[in-house]
């Protein structure tokens, strides 16, 4: 995968890594809503960062993975399906029943990345991204309107 790799835990006085956030939302205005009721955890290979979720409570049972993004010329090298184990085991040993992931109806690979982890679609906002963001989404030609839910049981 990738060389020295560590995942650390970002205190509140650490840089927030918007580069790679803005990479799963293209929108800060929506990241700056919740990225400072959760926790982001940094992965860094060499001393660069080079991904990252973020992990919010949604109740005692249940959390939810609100971002996760691998740098560019790091994806597709296994990384992500790391990061989401690590999400994964981290929120179990916090007591969490529940992990929640929201992507795209546009979002076919992240879709199929997290049905192959196991987790299952349980909602779909309809028109979620046409009614929070300010510009259309377009996945490969697709309009992404919709969030599709999927939850996985810990
Ligand atoms: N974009 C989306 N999905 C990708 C991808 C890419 N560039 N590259 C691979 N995938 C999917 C594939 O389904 C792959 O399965 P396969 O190996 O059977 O083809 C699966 O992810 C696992 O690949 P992996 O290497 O572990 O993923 P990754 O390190 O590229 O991380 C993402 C996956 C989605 C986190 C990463 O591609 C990314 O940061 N994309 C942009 C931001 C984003 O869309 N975040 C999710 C928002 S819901």
């Amino acid at each position: 995968m990738v060389s020295n790799l560590v995942i650390i835990k970002l205190q509140e006085a650490d840089k927030i890594p918007y580069d790679l956030l803005l990479l799963a939302d293209p929108s800060r205005e929506n990241v700056d809503k919740y990225i400072f009721n959760s926790a982001i955890y940094l992965a860094n290979s060499n001393g660069s960062s080079i991904g990252c979720y973020v992990l919010c409570p949604l109740d005692n049972n249940t959390i939810e993975i609100k971002n996760i993004a691998v740098a560019i010329r790091h994806q597709a090298k296994g990384l992500g399906t790391h990061l989401l184990h690590d999400a994964m085991e981290k929120s179990k040993i916090d007591g969490f029943k529940k992990i929640v992931i929201g992507t795209g109806n546009s979002s076919t690979r992240q879709l199929n990345l997290y049905q192959k982890l196991g987790f299952k679609i349980t909602a779909i906002k309809s028109d979620y991204f046409r009614d929070n963001y300010d510009e259309p989404i377009f996945e490969n030609g697709t309009q992404c309107t919709d969030m599709i839910v999927l939850t996985k049981e810990l």
